[in-house]
């Protein structure tokens, strides 16, 4: 078949759509109620009898030469090779996989976009976190493009044949049987066209043309993956002229009752039966379309209202001749008054996370199963919030929130940071203020609503406008026209770089707890944060390690009333999964621009096994807390905002096994002091930890310990060192009954770690690798009256130079370690200090008592000290970019085994701090990828500290209390046991 293909929609400005049927709700129809019935809301779009689902693979031909994509096209010539739909070219062989943070991929010039010809010349930004100055580049860049095409078995009759994209990237020129159709862009919005006049019946051919880039990839300057592809799933709607258009829903609250608008558009005189069922209600009523539509209210109804901690949904149907619509609603308030955001008349704190749509495997495109286990994993972590950053999710997102529980900050697919990365001066509002952009942003927002307004009844307690394009006339414009139709708050977070500072909340990324709590305490200089609720869209940035110090927004949060609470940047690691099992990311793929490992910044790993960082905001994000306030009593705070504390159990389990068990009476968002008899039980060492249960599902949703004393750790009697340890060249070596050795690794005393992601300075650049040259100079070894004592010189550069003390003195059964630093001269903060010991790799089995998981001194409670027996090789964690991991505060001992012989450290004066790797930290600062982590040996540090880890990668560095000024001198004691 012959089709005339366009060559100008995709970069027209004044072209934004062409034949677009509007916006509307989304939603399955299905013939009767009973079919509806019959589905869960995963199978829902795929079951019924009115929708084909037209996924599978599709023919394809890619064109990397845009140029080459002929005018007129003939498609029973052309070699089409396959692709699937939904899918992404990029993770399906075409191209390559490509990573960018703020920047576009081709040269700034908006609403320029590269046409045929290579890209030309552009600002390239790569290396400047190594000093490498910005500077151009002529990447052999193209807007290539990709033909689909898949034919229809259309059976003939009275119907209409509505196709809907769900997501396209970046934009789609869709032909059927040799007609041009219509245009689209806004790649995570829903595109629909009406196929009907030029579908025939029997066998159709559709056609669809998506380019790389078109005007509106200037609106997606999202950080993530650049994918393309028709991503999402591909609907065809078969409509029969009673069947609705669309459907509206609107729960009004008044003195004390709920109604219920009911809306439908279709067809004039199509009677629409409007019912609302559920919790032992069964309310219907009945209208005709008039003029475009059909609208009923039901009044006074009495019932349960929904939250995310008891989402309480009833069913609404709308019921034609033909057709069942189903949709879940819940009745909730939101409301803000003065500096209150309210739900149902409750304060509440949203304990969020940001979720974009991304897979290892599939990129952009999500199964309905993902997107399931995604939610679930939140509710699993004590998440109740999602921010659907920086774009409209699958609709399939709300509609298990609303019956999971989850409420949702949902975004507009809006980002323009490249105005400010690759422009200069950078101008954030360069394309914002520009009222010629005005009907694209209006166009975008319209969409986000049309499709979405149903759950901005129950799960959507926000629209966001977008993320970090600047302001204000365009961001104005689309307020305006979201408060002329919704009164649920907007939210918009760049808007504090615009004199407007805020819309309905005040929003801000990435500020210190101190900036917080001046928020709090109305003391902000941007008097529009202090006047209304405030949110952190995005803080505690879970890159690599971390986040660390994330409790301290909390402490803030749940003092002030104003604070809303805020969302972790982000839930999963991007990166892309290869058959041999290995992850890449940006700058693995030959991409001429990119921003490295930045995209690896989840609480999960890309195949969503929790990280740290999610044992941490699970602990953080936990229902209810306990502190202990003096002798028997206890402090339970009830976090929740509706739940009562009552519905929890909490197990007192000591360490010494015994147990208490008690439902604690607090009130939503209160605290209540409790009574709980510790007997006997205050002696050196005793922990408790609280188990809590939620009763209502049987999860435990969360341990918290708390260490009642100190344990005694004291310092053993000294005698001659055993035979068995020799100073080697000024280095501890003690032989083993197996022959085996345990000795100081060089350099023995360790002041440094191998940089985390948090290690980064506000410029990206590593603070960590001046310490990696490091050198250790022996000065002296003097024999002692029990041992010896050994003096070295660490001198990392001139300016920064130590002396270590170490003795080492026999005790009875083995060797008593003290080591001390001074620093000679220097200044800043000592990252670290510990000694390290090199065992064989035999040495493979650890055991501890300490903290049970990866743990450092801004992030450590969310693992209660206990004795843990593990593998060498599971105490680093599995960062995609390996790194400083792994590391055990709290530690009373640590014991390390062969086949036959154990060597034990044992705390003394203090607990230490525990690592324990498979080759150095030398070899893990030369690591970029999991495969890199070879191991060569086990290799144990015991420290006096390490400092904490802060969110520098993208926030506050390491705050004061966690970090170690060299001024200080540090000693570190420890015993050596071997058995
Ligand atoms: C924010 C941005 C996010 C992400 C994050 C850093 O500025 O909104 O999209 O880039 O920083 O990981």
């Amino acid at each position: 078949m012959k089709y005339l293909l366009d060559h100008d929609n995709y970069a027209a400005f004044d072209v934004l759509e062409r034949n677009r049927l509007p916006a509307r709700s989304y939603f399955i129809p299905y013939p009767n109620r009973a079919r509806a019935d019959a589905v869960t809301a995963l199978e829902k779009r795929y079951h019924s009898e009115k929708v084909l689902c037209l996924n599978g693979d599709w023919d394809f031909k890619f064109y990397p030469r845009p140029a080459e994509l002929p005018v007129e096209l003939d498609s029973d010539t052309l070699d089409f090779g396959k692709m699937p739909v939904p899918g992404c070219w990029q993770f399906h062989g075409i191209d390559r996989p490509f990573y960018l943070n703020v920047r576009y991929q081709f040269p700034f010039d908006p609403p320029r976009i590269p046409k045929t010809e290579p890209v030309g010349r552009v600002f390239s930004w790569i290396g400047f976190d190594q000093g490498v100055k910005p500077r151009w580049k002529t990447p052999e860049e193209y807007n290539f493009a990709g033909v689909y095409r898949r034919f229809l078995h259309i059976q003939p009759g009275d119907r209409r044949y509505v196709i809907s994209f769900l997501g396209v990237a970046s934009c789609l020129d869709l032909y059927c049987n040799g007609h041009f159709v219509g245009y689209s862009e806004g790649a995570h919005n829903t595109a629909e066209f009406d196929l009907t006049p030029y579908l025939r019946p029997g066998k159709n051919e559709l056609l669809a043309v998506v380019r790389r880039w078109c005007t509106g990839t200037y609106l997606e300057c999202q950080d993530m993956f650049r994918n393309n592809g028709i991503f999402r799933d591909v609907l065809l709607r078969i409509e029969e002229p009673t069947d609705l258009w669309d459907i509206d829903a609107k729960t009004c609250w008044r003195n004390g009752r709920y109604s219920l608008e009911l809306a439908a558009f279709g067809n004039e005189g199509t009677r629409v039966r409007f019912t609302l069922s559920g919790h032992g209600l069964e309310r219907s009523a009945e209208a005709a379309v008039e003029q475009g539509e059909a609208r009923v209210c039901l009044e006074d109804l009495d019932v349960i209202e929904w939250n995310a901690e008891a989402p309480t949904f009833y069913n609404i149907y709308f019921e034609t001749d033909s057709g069942c619509i189903k949709e879940r609603l819940g009745f909730r308030r939101v409301e803000i008054r003065g500096d209150l955001f309210l739900l149902n008349g409750k304060r509440l704190k949203l304990k969020g996370v940001n979720h974009h749509d991304s897979s290892p495997t599939g990129g952009y495109t999500l199964t309905p199963e993902e997107i399931g286990r995604d939610l679930l994993l939140c509710k699993e972590h004590n998440i109740d919030t999602i921010r659907t950053s920086h774009y409209p999710p699958d609709p399939l997102l709300l509609e298990l929130a609303e019956e999971l529980g989850l409420y949702i900050i949902d975004e507009n697919d809006l980002e323009t940071h490249g105005t400010w990365a690759m422009h200069l001066p950078p101008n954030y509002d360069l394309i914002s203020d520009d009222p010629s952009w005005e009907p694209r942003y209006l166009d975008r927002i319209a969409r986000l609503y049309g499709r979405d307004k149903l759950h901005g009844n129950s799960c959507v307690i926000m629209w966001s406008l977008g993320n970090e394009s600047g302001g204000t006339r365009n961001t104005d414009a689309m307020y305006n026209w979201l408060k002329a139709r919704t009164e649920l708050p907007v939210h918009y977070e760049s808007i504090i770089h615009c004199q407007r500072k805020a819309y309905d909340v005040g929003s801000e990324m990435y500020p210190a707890p101190e900036q917080v709590e001046a928020v709090g305490l109305h003391k902000r200089k941007e008097a529009a944060l202090n006047d209304r609720p405030y949110f952190l869209c995005e803080y505690a940035h879970a890159m690599g390690v971390g986040p660390g110090n994330a409790e301290a927004y909390w402490q803030i949060i749940y003092a002030h009333d104003n604070l809303l609470g805020g969302c972790v940047w982000e839930m999963t690691d991007h990166a892309v999964l290869h058959p041999d099992g290995s992850y890449s990311y940006g700058g693995d793929h030959g991409e001429w621009e990119h921003d490295g490992n930045f995209c690896v910044d989840g609480l999960f790993y890309p195949d969503r096994r929790p990280s740290t960082g999610a044992r941490i905001m699970r602990h953080i994000y936990r229902p209810i807390r306990v502190r202990w306030v003096e002798t028997d009593r206890f402090e339970i705070f009830n976090t929740t905002a509706f739940t009562p504390g009552s519905t929890y159990l909490l197990r007192f389990r000591w360490n010494d096994g015994t147990e208490t068990q008690l439902r604690p009476e607090a009130e939503p968002l209160s605290r209540i002091r409790v009574s709980v008899p510790l007997g006997n039980k205050t002696a050196a060492g005793q922990r408790v930890t609280v188990y809590c249960t939620d009763t209502r599902t049987g999860r435990i949703v969360s341990e918290e310990q708390i260490v009642l004393a100190e344990p005694s750790l004291p310092v053993p009697p000294v005698t001659s060192l055993p035979e068995t340890v020799k100073i080697l060249n000024g280095r501890f070596c003690m032989e083993l009954p197996d022959g085996h050795k345990l000795t100081a690794e060089c350099p023995s005393t360790s002041i440094w770690r191998a940089a985390t992601d948090n290690d980064r300075d506000p410029q990206g650049a590593n603070t960590m690798k001046a310490w990696y040259k490091t050198g250790e100079t022996l000065l002296s070894v003097k024999a002692t009256e029990h041992g010896y004592e050994i003096r070295t010189r660490l001198s990392r550069d001139p300016m920064t130079v130590f002396e270590v003390t170490d003795s080492y003195e026999g005790t009875e059964d083995g060797v008593l370690v003290t080591s001390r630093i001074h620093c000679l001269r220097g200044k800043g903060n000592l990252p670290r200090f510990g000694k390290v010991f090199r065992l064989h790799r035999d040495f493979d089995r650890v055991e501890y008592l300490g903290r049970a998981g990866e743990s450092y001194r801004d992030m450590k409670e969310q693992f209660p000290i206990e004795t843990v027996q593990a593998r060498v090789q599971n105490m680093t964690e599995p960062n995609i970019k390996p790194q400083e991991s792994g590391n055990r505060c709290d530690c009373a001992w640590a014991a390390l085994s062969d086949s036959g012989v154990t060597v034990r450290f044992e705390a003394v004066d203090r607990p230490f701090e525990l690592g324990v790797k498979p080759y150095s930290d030398l070899a893990l600062t030369k690591m970029a990828h999991r495969e890199d982590e070879q191991a060569t040996g086990t290799y144990v540090t015991i420290q006096a500290f390490q400092q904490g880890i802060g969110t520098g990668s993208c926030g506050p560095r390491i705050a004061p209390e966690y970090c170690f000024p060299v001024q200080e001198d540090y000693v570190l004691r420890f015993a050596i046991k071997v058995k």
